[in-house]
C-alpha cells in the first residue's frame, strides 16, 4: 500500500522481541566479521563463538545444525550453502534464486543476508514504526513476506521446502540429527528424552538455530565504518564523498524514510530498515529482459505472480475472491542495507545485479520506465539506453509495461515516495512526495548524488579496517 501518511504524532515505541544477542561494539571486536568457517566446514568448535565467547548448549547445537549437509534430502545442502558466512550470511553467487537440494528445482526468491535479524519484531498488520512518527502499518516478521514470526519457527520452512532443503518430514530431519556426531550435545541441551517426541525434537532444532543466530557475534558484528562513525570512534571519519552520500541517503534520495538508520525500539542503531512493507513495482525477472543472466524459472508461467504479503507463499492475506483488490498485494519487506556491497542479486526477485542498477532504478523508474520494463509498439530507429538499464534500447513511440510483475488491480499499491515521487525527501519531512514523477520530469538524484550515495552504502560493510595511510584521491574520497 502507499506508505502511511506520516503525521507528527508520537507513537509510543513498543519493546518487541528484544532479546540480547548484541554482538558487542565494533571497536571491541574489529575482526568479528571473520567467517566462522567455510560453507561446509562445521564450526570454530569447542563450544565457543567465532570470537571465542561462550555459546549456550542450544547455540552450540545450532552451530552444528547450521553447517550440517546431512539435514537435506540430498545430503548436499546446509543452511550455509545459501547463507554463506563469507558473504555476510547471504548467497555466495549472483544467481537471483538458488538451486535446491534437488538440483532440478529452483527457489522463488533471492536469499537475504541473515545478519542483523536479532531485533526483528514478529509480523503485525499494524506495527509501530521505529521512527516514532509514521503511523502503524504492516511490519516485522522474517522472510520477504514476514510469514515466520521467529527465527525458531522460520527454520522449518527451508528444512521442509521441496525447492530448498527438501526433507519430506520433520522425522527425517530429527533422525538425521539423531544419527549425527552431535546427538549427545543435543540431549545435553534439550534433555535426555529430547529425541522421543518428533515434533518436540524438531521444534528444538529451530530453537537451536535461533540461539546460534542470536548468540554468534558474526551475525551482528556492528564492525562497519558506519558503526565507527555512529559511535564517534577512531577510524570512523567519513570522507567528503561519503558524507555527501549520507546526505543523499537522508535527504535528496530519501532512503532513510524506509531504510531507517536511527535508534530502534530496542537499543540497536543503524539497522537501515524500519521493518515495514512497501510495493516498489520492481521489474519481473523473466526472459523478457534481453540477456537476463538469471531469470526465475517459475516466472515462465505467465499466470504466476509473487505478490509478497498477499501470497502465494504467505496464505493469511490472500485476496478473496481471488484477484480482488487488496492493499497487501505487491508489498515486500524493507531489507537492511548493511553489507549491501557484498550482494550481487538485489530485490526479492534478484532482478538487478549491481548497486548502480538499484539506485538508478529508484531514480528513473517513473521518469524512464523504458529502461526497466518491456515495451510494446513503437517503430523507427531505436535509441540506446544507459548501460545500467535492463532494456538496452528503446523504439520511438513504444509504451513501457510499467510494474509488469503486478496484475493491474494491484499497481495502485506501488509506492510514490521520494525518490520515485515528487516532493521533498529527507529526515525532517520524512518523504512528503506522493505524486509520481513522470517522463520528462527531472529525477531526484544527479549522477554525482548517485556516485556519492554508493560510496556511503559501501561504508555499511562489516569488518572495516581503517587503512594505515588514508587515500587522498579517488571517487569515494573527495
Ligand atoms: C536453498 C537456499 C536456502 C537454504 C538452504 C536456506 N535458506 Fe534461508 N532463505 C532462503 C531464501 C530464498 C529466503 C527468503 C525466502 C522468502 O522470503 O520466502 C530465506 C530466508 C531466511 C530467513 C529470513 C531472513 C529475513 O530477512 O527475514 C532466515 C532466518 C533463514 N532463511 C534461515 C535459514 C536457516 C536457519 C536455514 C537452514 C535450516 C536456511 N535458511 C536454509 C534460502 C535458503
Ligand atoms: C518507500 C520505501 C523505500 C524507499 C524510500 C527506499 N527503499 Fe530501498 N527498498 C525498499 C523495499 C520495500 C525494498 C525491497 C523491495 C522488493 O524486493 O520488492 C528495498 C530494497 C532495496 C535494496 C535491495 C536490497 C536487497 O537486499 O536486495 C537496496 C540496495 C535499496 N533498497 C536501496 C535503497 C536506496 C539507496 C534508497 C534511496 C535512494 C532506497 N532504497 C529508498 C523500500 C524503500
Amino acid at each position: 500500500m502507499p506508505r502511511a501518511v506520516r503525521l507528527g504524532v508520537l507513537v509510543l515505541p513498543l519493546l518487541l522481541a528484544a532479546c540480547g544477542g548484541d554482538g558487542g561494539d565494533g571497536a571491541a571486536s574489529g575482526s568479528a566479521s571473520a567467517s566462522p568457517g567455510g560453507g561446509s566446514s562445521s564450526s570454530p568448535g569447542g563450544g565457543t563463538s567465532s570470537t571465542g565467547t561462550p555459546l549456550s548448549l542450544a547455540a552450540q547445537v545450532g552451530q552444528k545444525v547450521f553447517f550440517d549437509k546431512t539435514l537435506s534430502g540430498g545430503q548436499n545442502m546446509s543452511c550455509a550453502s545459501c547463507h554463506d558466512p563469507a558473504y555476510a550470511y547471504g548467497p555466495p553467487n549472483s544467481l537471483a534464486v538458488q538451486l535446491g537440494s534437488d538440483p532440478t528445482r529452483s527457489g522463488l526468491r533471492a536469499v537475504p543476508s541473515l545478519r542483523y535479524k536479532e531485533a526483528t519484531p514478529a509480523y503485525s498488520d499494524s506495527a509501530s514504526n521505529p521512527d516514532g512518527v509514521t503511523l502503524s502499518a504492516p511490519g516485522g516478521g522474517f522472510m520477504w513476506d514476514g510469514r515466520a514470526d521467529s527465527l525458531a519457527s522460520q527454520a522449518a520452512l527451508p528444512l521442509l521446502n521441496p525447492v530448498e532443503m527438501n526433507n519430506t518430514s520433520q522425522a527425517a530431519v530429527v533422525t538425521a540429527v539423531q544419527k549425527g556426531s552431535y546427538a549427545a550435545l543435543f540431549t545435553q541441551a534439550f534433555g535426555a528424552s529430547a529425541f522421543s517426541d518428533t515434533a518436540a525434537a524438531f521444534a528444538s532444532i529451530g530453537q537451536a538455530l535461533q540461539a546460534f543466530q542470536m548468540e554468534e557475534p558474526s551475525f551482528h558484528p556492528y564492525s562497519s565504518k558506519f558503526d565507527l562513525y555512529l559511535g564517534n570512534k577512531i577510524g570512523g571519519t567519513l570522507t567528503a564523498a561519503e558524507l555527501r552520500g549520507l546526505a543523499v541517503f537522508n535527504d535528496t534520495g530519501n532512503c532513510f524514510a524506509c531504510h531507517y538508520s536511527g535508534a530502534n525500539f530496542n537499543g540497536t542503531r543503524g539497522l537501515m530498515t524500519d521493518f515495514t512493507y512497501q510495493a516498489l513495482g520492481v521489474p519481473r525477472n523473466d526472459n523478457s529482459i534481453p540477456g537476463n543472466p538469471s531469470p526465475i524459472p517459475k516466472n515462465s508461467d505467465s499466470s504466476y505472480f509473487d505478490l509478497g504479503l498477499c501470497g502465494p507463499e504467505r496464505t493469511d492475506h490472500t485476496p478473496s475472491p481471488a484477484g480482488s483488490a487488496s492493499a497487501f498485494c505487491g508489498l515486500f519487506k524493507v531489507p537492511t542495507l548493511r553489507n549491501i556491497a557484498s550482494r550481487t542479486a538485489f530485490f526479492h526477485n534478484g532482478v538487478l545485479h549491481s548497486l548502480q542498477q538499484v539506485v538508478h532504478f529508484y531514480n528513473t523508474r517513473d521518469t524512464h520506465p523504458e529502461y526497466w520494463y518491456p515495451s510494446t509498439g513503437g517503430s523507427g530507429s531505436p535509441t540506446a539506453n544507459p548501460g545500467y538499464a535492463l532494456f538496452t534500447q528503446t523504439l520511438p513511440g513504444a509504451t513501457p509495461q510499467k510494474f509488469n510483475d503486478l496484475p493491474a488491480t494491484y499497481q495502485g499499491n506501488v509506492d510514490e515516495e521520494v525518490p520515485m515521487g515528487t516532493g521533498k525527501g529527507g529526515s525532517n519531512t520524512l518523504g512528503s512526495g506522493t505524486q509520481p514523477r513522470l517522463p520528462g520530469d527531472t529525477p531526484a538524484m544527479t549522477e554525482q548524488d548517485i556516485s556519492d550515495l554508493i560510496c556511503f552504502l559501501n561504508t555499511l560493510s562489516d569488518g572495516y579496517q581503517a587503512p594505515a595511510t588514508p587515500p587522498t584521491s579517488g571517487t569515494c574520497v573527495n
